[in-house]
């Protein structure tokens, strides 16, 4: 069936109990797959996500010139074919689609010295402007020029540079570093983003054959190398933060105990230590997070920063959890003031929650009851899904296509743990 045409329809569940296992994060896998652009041969992906975003990305990387497979014995396994024979060009037909599509730009322009990329367009949660990705590109000796919707890059060969963001920009520095592979001399980056994604991506590049200095931190160092010098490598993709916490919020929600596989507690450290303070007691594994969740969750406030911080991509879920917890929480987002079009959603099934500008204010109440609601997003999707389980009757949930993009047989692993759950 149409997945835009599908839905979700969720009951009131009882506690949820079990154990799930989360697959490879999307915000990485994404990336990993555009940066096999660098390097000819087949790189193969393991802990790959079955999820709509990696269809849509094997297109684009198809149109340029590296074809995509599963693993005709191992559906977590993906391959990918690079001949060398590249077209750098990104149309807009599915740059449109999938905002990780920009990241064929640092690659493109290090290895083939010029590339033509469709002008990304906002999201719904809002503006989602490039400036950084060129002014970087544009200190190690990049040009730009904007026609037609499309943006061209190019430079005969990149040199190194001191670049420092105001902000540190996921996308832009994944851009950056990836471009300062093959650039001529060290390329630093400060203020450089440190999501456990961003440290994925080095550790690929480097098993390639990069030499980068400070993985992890917020100043990364990459010393170029000859173009033609890396080697197309296995990899393991990094667990899915945003998916595991997606079920630790499924089981608080109803009260329930479940063990998380492959989740890595130390990458969801800041969000543990508030999931804590709501009540919420999570036990690292060795390969896991055992987690046990109180009858009433405790109300908190917090706010999205850069990773350590909280990620704005938990923040649904926060909002919805603290929508039945006990007490008031202000929830404040710095990263996409846009980001709480699906408040309206969630007030559809009774929560009292208001919002005023970058701020959202939830009065926990007691029941939230079922109805009708539409994903906006992604991450907002799934928050339907968890708020779902608690409420009261029947939730139907529709634009279920959003969910499809991040999550992994979302709902086959909410029944594995017990929910009321299926898809129409
Ligand atoms: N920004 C600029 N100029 C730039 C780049 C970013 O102003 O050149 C601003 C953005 O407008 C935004 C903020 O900086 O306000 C953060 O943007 P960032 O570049 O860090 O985000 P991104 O790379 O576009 C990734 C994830 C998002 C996640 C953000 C923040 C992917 C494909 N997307 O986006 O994930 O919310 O980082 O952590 O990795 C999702 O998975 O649903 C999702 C939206």
């Amino acid at each position: 069936m149409n997945p835009a045409a599908e839905r979700i329809v969720v009951r009131h569940s009882c506690p949820l109990n079990g154990e799930v296992t989360v697959p490879g994060a999307k915000n990485s896998v994404l990336k990993l797959m555009a940066t096999a652009l660098l390097t000819d041969g087949t790189t193969t992906l393991t802990n790959v996500p079955d999820i709509a975003d990696v269809a849509i990305m094997a297109d684009l990387l198809a149109a340029i010139g590296v074809t995509t497979q599963w693993h005709p014995s191992d559906d977590r396994v993906l391959q990918l074919t690079n001949s060398g024979a590249l077209t750098p060009v990104a149309p807009y037909e599915l740059v449109e689609r999938i905002r990780a599509s920009i990241n064929v730009l640092g690659p493109l322009l290090t290895r083939c010295g010029t590339v033509r990329l469709s002008l990304p367009g906002g999201d719904d949660f809002g503006s989602r402007p490039i400036d950084m990705h060129m002014s970087g590109l544009e200190a190690m000796g990049a040009t730009f020029e904007i026609a037609h919707g499309y943006v061209e890059a190019s430079a005969d060969r990149l040199h190194g540079a001191n670049i420092t963001f105001d902000f540190p920009s996921v996308g832009a520095t994944e851009n950056i570093l990836t471009a300062a592979v093959f650039a001529k001399g060290t390329t630093v980056i400060d203020n450089a983003a440190r999501e456990p994604e961003i440290a994925d991506l080095c550790n690929f590049l480097v098993a390639m054959g990069s030499d980068i200095e400070g993985i992890g931190s917020s100043t990364l160092v990459v010393h170029g190398v000859e173009r033609g010098s890396l080697r197309a490598v296995v990899h393991e993709v990094v667990p899915d933060r945003i998916q595991a916490a997606t079920y630790i919020a499924a089981a608080a929600i109803t009260g329930g105990e479940i063990t998380i596989r492959n989740a890595r507690a130390e990458h969801m450290a800041m969000l543990l230590r508030r999931f804590d303070d709501m009540g919420i007691s999570t036990t690292p594994q060795a390969d896991g997070v055992t987690v046990w969740t109180p009858k009433r969750m405790r109300a908190i406030d917090c706010a999205t920063l850069p990773y350590p911080g909280i990620a704005t991509d938990y923040k649904p879920l926060i909002v919805t959890m603290l929508s039945v917890a006990d007490g008031v929480g202000i929830v404040t987002e710095n990263l996409y003031p846009g980001r709480f079009r699906y408040v309206e959603e969630l007030q559809r099934l009774g929560a009292d929650i208001s919002t005023d500008g970058h701020h959202a204010v939830v009065r926990g109440v007691s029941r939230l009851s079922g109805a009708p609601v539409r994903a906006p997003d992604i991450r907002a999707g799934a928050a339907l899904v968890v708020a779902g389980l608690a409420a009261e009757g029947e939730t139907e949930i529709t634009g279920i296509h959003h969910i499809d993009r991040g999550y992994d047989d979302l709902v086959g692993r909410l029944r594995s743990l017990g929910a009321d759950i299926e898809r129409r």
